[in-house]
């Protein structure tokens, strides 16, 4: 059936699906007289959750979540129900099901729970962040949020600092080809980037540098780095059983957890701390932009408990999520030089077109922009979005009570041909072409609770992509794939090798 004909028979559906969840009932019959199909009727794995967990955990599946959703998509078709340990849910794959989804997430709208994250929160008596937040708590902290970190107008407020910190880190790529002594550089880049990560969130967040691209760094911030890394890894096995048990026969997976937050929220403390003085003691200093923390601060609209908790988490969210992603899209262009000199080419006309204006410069680099999204359909951070939905509703025609946990299969979207022609091919200008984008470019999610540093995020590594590419060129020595693992966030399975050459060099 075709997306048109699929969606026109769903819409005098839908509508009756909506009235339906009100009077508590669900329609039987479609208008087309097709009979919706009963939510037990749906494909999959449902019935036995342990022995799934069993299978799981046999078949070593906890990394190959992303893979595994893959392969049930094409076992089952366009919807699965699944349900293992204590995690149940329907996952769906297509992005007019998706349309359907966030039409339904509701004015508060609820991400799967993420227990383990709570289970810390609650045993350490910390307040939850915007993250963990739900209902009314949650609308109040993300609007007053929203203000300062996502609406259009705060742009201006965050290109300086993270054009400087883009700057400092060509910089140092410079100082390290230079002490290698042979003009080029083969290196991981991951713990450099992990490092520019945490120095462009924390210079937006704070106003100050942590100077994190200097040779000798606070060993603190190293280990704060480490901790996230910890911490995402330990998450990911508590989503199939519950904390609350793990606690109790005292795993290590929940004590590496604790000790993961403690190193987070103590680093995050110091930070605010260190501003809040400052702020009583010079309330009145005249500074440009004094950085999120200071101007939530200074705004009085959220409690300081309150502002603390967002921020810890803004600043634990702001590291591996945007440092991965460029790694990944630097490994694509290195494999690309031809699209890599194209995108350098659309660059430099900017730069010139622009005389060096940053703002006017992002508005002129299509390409630069559709190869992010590019990563981020082939390498998401987040294997999927999900919602509790808060009414009932009909997808592939079967009927999906209102509060079941549904799921966007992000990652295997990204790979379906239906949805992308060539899905293996890096391929940048699938985004700048004038086709439709609906709800395909889902990597920073949809909705009033899609990623809230998205603007940051974007910012940062478009900057980052335009200076490094003017100044360097990117190889790989070998063809080698390298595939995916899932830790909550999906990582490169083993290191990425890139060589980086000056190009003045080069050139020459
Ligand atoms: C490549 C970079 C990033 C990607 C791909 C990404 C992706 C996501 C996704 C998929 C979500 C869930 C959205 C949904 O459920 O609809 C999310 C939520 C969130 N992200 Fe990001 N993110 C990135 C960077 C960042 C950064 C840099 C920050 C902080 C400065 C951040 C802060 C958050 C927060 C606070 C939420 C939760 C919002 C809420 O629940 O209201 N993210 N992100």
């Amino acid at each position: 059936m075709s997306r048109c004909s699929l969606r026109a028979r769903l819409a005098p559906c839908l509508s009756r699906q909506v009235r339906a969840a009100h009077t508590g009932q669900v329609p039987a019959v479609r208008k087309d007289n097709s009979a919706v199909r009963a939510f037990s009727e749906i494909p999959g794995q449902w019935k036995n959750s342990v022995a799934n967990l069993y299978t799981l955990w046999k078949m070593d599946g906890l990394g190959n979540i992303h893979r595994i959703m893959l392969h049930n998509f094409n076992m089952y078709g366009p919807i699965y129900r699944e349900k293992v340990g204590y995690y149940e849910s329907v996952n769906i794959i297509k992005p007019e099901d998706a349309a359907v989804l966030f039409k339904a997430e509701g004015h508060y709208p609820k991400r799967l729970r993420m227990e383990a994250w709570i289970s810390y929160r609650d045993y350490r008596n910390r307040k939850y962040g915007v993250v963990l937040k739900e209902g009314e708590d949650w609308k109040f902290n993300r609007i007053v949020l929203n203000k300062e970190m996502i609406s259009p107008n705060v742009q201006g407020n965050f290109l300086p600092m993270l054009d400087e910190v883009s700057q400092d880190f060509v910089a140092r790529v410079y100082k390290k080809i230079e002490r290698t002594g042979q003009n080029e550089w083969t290196t991981d880049l991951s713990h450099e980037l992990f490092k520019f990560a945490l120095e462009s969130v924390s210079h937006v967040l704070y106003g100050k540098r942590l100077g994190l691209l200097l040779d000798n760094i606070d060993p603190e911030a190293q280990h704060f780095i480490d901790c996230i890394t910890m911490m995402f890894k330990t998450t990911s096995p508590m989503l199939y059983l519950p904390p609350a048990l793990l606690r109790h026969i005292g795993a290590k997976v929940w004590k590496d957890h604790v000790e993961a937050w403690d190193g987070i929220f103590n680093q995050a403390d110091r930070c605010i701390q260190s501003i809040y003085g400052q702020l009583r003691k010079n309330p009145d200093a005249d500074e440009k932009y004094p950085g999120v923390l200071a101007s939530l601060l200074m705004q009085d609209k959220l409690s300081i408990e309150d502002i603390k908790a967002s921020i810890t988490e803004l600043m634990a969210g702001g590291v591996d999520t945007t440092s991965i992603t460029l790694l990944w899209t630097l490994y694509e262009l290195a494999r690309l030089p031809d699209l890599q000199e194209e995108i350098r080419a659309e660059i430099s006309a900017a730069r010139i077109a622009s005389k060096g204006d940053v703002v006017q410069m992002l508005k002129m680099v299509p390409l630069l922009k559709g190869a992010l999204k590019e990563t981020l359909r082939l390498h998401p951070v987040a294997v999927s979005l999900q919602r509790y939905i808060a009414e009932d509703i009909v997808l592939q025609n079967y009927h999906i009570p209102a509060g079941t946990l549904v799921q966007l299969g992000v990652y295997a979207m990204g790979r379906d041909h239906r949805i992308f022609p060539h899905p293996e091919q890096y391929r940048p200008s699938r985004w700048v072409r004038s086709q439709s984008h609906y709800f395909r470019s889902m990597g920073f999610g949809s909705g009033p609770r899609q990623c809230l540093g998205r603007r940051i995020a974007e910012n940062e590594m478009h900057l980052f992509l335009i200076h490094m590419l003017e100044n360097f060129r990117f190889e790989k020595q070998r063809q080698v794939e390298v595939r995916s693992t899932f830790e909550l966030i999906l990582l490169p399975e083993k290191p990425i090798m890139l060589t980086i050459k000056p190009l003045n060099f080069t050139q020459k």
